[in-house]
């Protein structure tokens, strides 16, 4: 809806009406053309000012519309109708003018926006582009290389930026719609001509043709696949080259094939999906709404390696008082000097001062007596969280929240070391954690929702995506991720190479294959764990065969590699050989494919040719069954949050949804056969049979992912 009234006598003042963003609904849409009719047909009306209710001018085009049948007036008539207007139209930007609401401003006259206001085109997130004339005037109003900027990665700007750039007119740090109510009576009754955006001629930029083909190098490069970041360009191209309505003819074409594209329909789903992790719910009816977060002012961090370090800057550049813990003299001074370090670079970055002042350091556990939540990062070892667990029970006062950072440890068993079980939860950060994005905050059977919310709310707080998961091994993205490193490891042993596995995972749209990846993190890590699980053990030791672990396939390939001292880039040779430790740049490793050969003729394996689709659906599939089986087990309330911390924290590309909205996407009966068949052929890797609830699905009549926590709370009840 849009409200109309006359303020100052003679100004005619629209307000729209959509809470909570004042999204342009078809309401809205309506609402704005009936009421700019009223405006210019007034005579009493000299100048008429768009605001939106409630301090937000306009959150965009209405998401949840997109996929319905879309009623309405169209966005692209009505900014040219307000355009056209023949009575100066002020857009008054209060908190946001994003998408479609940025459009609207740009078809008005003239722009007055409060210094807090943030602008921007985000439209390339949601597989989309700026359909509203966005792409067409945006260029001729800050010239071709802003405009590209800003279009193509969809970046938000602040009222400040949008200024210097001349997106608005005026910036005002007091009430923004008196502002623009007395621009509008200053520029009532002079000439519009000039105001007009789309009669202008786009800046003109010295070799064209060689800026756009760098700039569309690189957003390929960095799209990884995805359709509408190119499409940008394109649309941005025509306003460059073409008159404004040529323009908007080809912004309209571009626009068609992307909005019936499968990459915006996951990329809306993943807008919505990180939305709905935030109202988590758990297995014992504890959900975000139900109970309040205690009071954090002063969290600790005990053990400052790469994550203590981290979370220690994520903490203190959230505001909170750190008091960090290191027991090792040297590793705490060099912590010290690390963290002060990530504090300075985060707060240049930010153009705010350093929080340095935020961080205490002690090399005693009694320092956080008075901490009201501590994140304890130790080595990875259950023993010693245990004492440690046991340490801070005895220490800490009442009430003080314990969260483990582990990577897939028994949090219930580290609760059962303490006298408030209760109180202790997972908070599982990614490396490093002050840039990394996801946390998955782990509950037990014991752990109250007060200390869910709490962990909660802190990511919340720390600018965390937080997706609360229940206590397995593993948690829910590693749980994953073992079935897909192991189809890997199975494929190098049929007859794939590294490169070809992840080649099939790049061109996906993984930032890097998993080998690749695996050199990154260094194989070690993984080979500690393996070790400790029994698994690791030297080939042909204790009589067992060694490609056969606890009656399963099992592939030692890198145990073997880690028992050369190939631990990856850290040691210059992993998967892939770098020109020295610590190098980055992978290139093939002869070495490594002789010893591929070495070990298949040892073991009678005969290589044969395996194309890319296999890997995908090896790999992947495989990932996606546990994924099933994830869901299956309650670990999650729903796909969505699968979806989004294998985005968030794993690099699964974001314009593919997430893995779960990718089976429903390729279809579950399809996942389902391809499973089977697989599985047909490797009777002997359980995670390829496939999960019952996938079976379920299926014989559900395979729901669209947004319908499965709905199908699932059926099937549970049913069981
Ligand atoms: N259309 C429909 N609903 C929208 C919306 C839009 N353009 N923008 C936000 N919403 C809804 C959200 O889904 C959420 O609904 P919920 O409470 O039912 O979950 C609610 O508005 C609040 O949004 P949220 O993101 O939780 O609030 P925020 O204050 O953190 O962020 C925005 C606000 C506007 C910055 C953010 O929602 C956003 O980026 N929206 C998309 C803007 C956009 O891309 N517009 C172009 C569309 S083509
Ligand atoms: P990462 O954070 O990369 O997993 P590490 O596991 O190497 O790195 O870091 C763990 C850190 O925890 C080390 O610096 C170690 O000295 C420290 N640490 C180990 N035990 C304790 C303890 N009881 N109290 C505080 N710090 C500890």
């Amino acid at each position: 809806m849009a409200q109309y009234s006359r303020v100052s006598g003679s100004v005619g003042l629209i307000t729209l009406q959509n809470p909570p963003v004042n999204a342009l609904s078809a309401a809205v849409r309506q609402g704005i053309v009936d009421t700019v009719k009223r405006a210019l047909g007034d005579p009493e009306v000299k100048a008429v000012v768009i605001r939106g209710q409630n301090g937000v001018f306009c959150g965009g085009a209405d998401i949840k519309e997109f996929g319905t049948n879309m009623s309405g007036p169209h966005l692209v008539p009505m900014i040219h109708a307000i355009e056209a207007a023949n009575k100066p139209v002020v857009a008054a930007i209060e908190g946001i003018a994003l998408g479609g609401g940025l459009e609207l401003a740009l078809g008005c006259h003239y722009r007055v926006a409060h210094s807090k206001a943030r602008l921007g085109l985000p439209e390339v997130t949601l597989g989309l582009l700026p359909a509203a004339g966005g792409t067409q005037r945006l260029p001729r109003l800050i010239g071709v290389p802003a405009a590209l900027d800003l279009i193509t990665k969809g970046r938000h700007i602040t009222a400040a930026e949008a200024l210097q750039l001349g997106v608005v007119d005026q910036v005002t740090g007091h009430g923004t719609v008196d502002a623009a109510v007395k621009f509008a009576l200053s520029v009532a009754g002079k000439p519009l001509d000039a105001r007009r955006i789309s009669t202008y001629p786009c800046p003109r930029t010295s070799d064209l043709d060689a800026l756009f083909e760098g700039v569309m190098q690189k957003v390929r490069q960095s799209a990884r696949g995805a359709i509408a970041p190119i499409a940008c360009v394109q649309a941005v191209r025509a306003a460059a080259t073409l008159p404004y309505l040529q323009g908007m003819e080809r912004e309209k074409e571009l626009m068609a094939t992307l909005f019936t594209s499968g990459q915006a329909r996951a990329l809306q789903y993943g807008f919505f999906a990180q939305r709905a992790v935030g109202r988590w719910s758990t297995p014992s009816g504890a959900r975000w709404d139900t109970s309040k977060p205690r009071p954090v002012h002063i969290a600790a961090v005990i053990g400052l390696g790469t994550m203590g370090r981290g979370i220690a800057v994520a903490l203190a550049q959230a505001g909170l008082s750190v008091v960090a813990v290191e027991t090792q003299e040297k590793q705490l001074m060099e912590a010290k000097q690390a963290v002060s370090g990530m504090l300075e670079r985060g707060a240049k970055r930010r153009g705010v001062a350093p929080a340095l002042d935020k961080v205490s350091y002690s090399h005693d556990i009694k320092a956080v007596a008075d901490a009201d939540l501590v994140i304890e990062a130790v080595f990875e070892d259950m023993a010693l969280k245990r004492t440690v667990f046991r340490q801070l029970s005895a220490v800490c006062k009442p009430g003080t929240v314990l969260c483990t950072n582990t990577s897939g440890l028994d949090v219930e068993h580290l609760a059962s070391q303490t006298r408030n079980p209760q109180l202790v939860v997972g908070m599982h950060f990614f490396a490093p954690a002050h840039v990394m994005k996801l946390l998955e905050v782990v509950y037990g059977p014991q752990s109250s929702p007060q200390a869910v919310v709490t962990a909660m709310q802190l990511g919340k707080k720390m600018g965390k995506v937080s997706v609360a998961v229940g206590n397995c091994r593993g948690f829910v993205g590693n749980r994953m991720l073992k079935p897909y490193l192991e189809q890997a490891f199975f494929l190098l042993e049929e007859g794939a190479t590294p490169e070809l596995v992840d080649r099939a995972l790049e061109e996906f749209g993984f930032p890097m294959g998993v080998f690749k990846m695996s050199d990154l993190s260094g194989l070690d890590v993984g080979w500690r764990v393996r070790k400790a699980d029994g698994l690791a053990e030297p080939v042909g030791a204790s009589g067992q065969p060694a490609r056969i672990r606890q009656g399963q396939r099992y592939s030692p390939l890198g145990d073997l590699l880690c028992e050369q001292g190939r631990f990856g880039q850290k040691t210059g040779r992993g998967w892939y050989q770098y020109d020295k430790s610590g190098g980055q740049v992978a290139s093939s490793d002869p070495w490594l494919h002789s010893f591929l050969e070495g070990y298949r003729a040892m073991h009678g394996l005969v290589a044969r040719r395996i194309d890319l689709q296999e890997v995908l659906e090896r790999c992947l599939y495989a990932l996606i069954n546990e994924g099933f089986r994830v869901l299956e087990d309650g670990i999650v309330a729903g796909p969505e949050d699968i979806d989004i911390i294998y985005v968030f924290g794993y690099g699964w590309p974001r314009h593919r949804g997430g893995p779960m909205f990718y089976a429903s996407m390729v279809g579950l009966e399809r996942v389902l056969e391809r499973l089977e068949q697989h599985h047909k052929a490797h009777p002997d890797v359980p995670h390829l049979q496939p999960c019952s609830l996938l079976r379920r699905l299926v014989s559900s009549g395979s729901p669209p992912v947004h319908r499965w926590r709905e199908v699932l709370k059926k099937l549970n009840s049913q069981l």
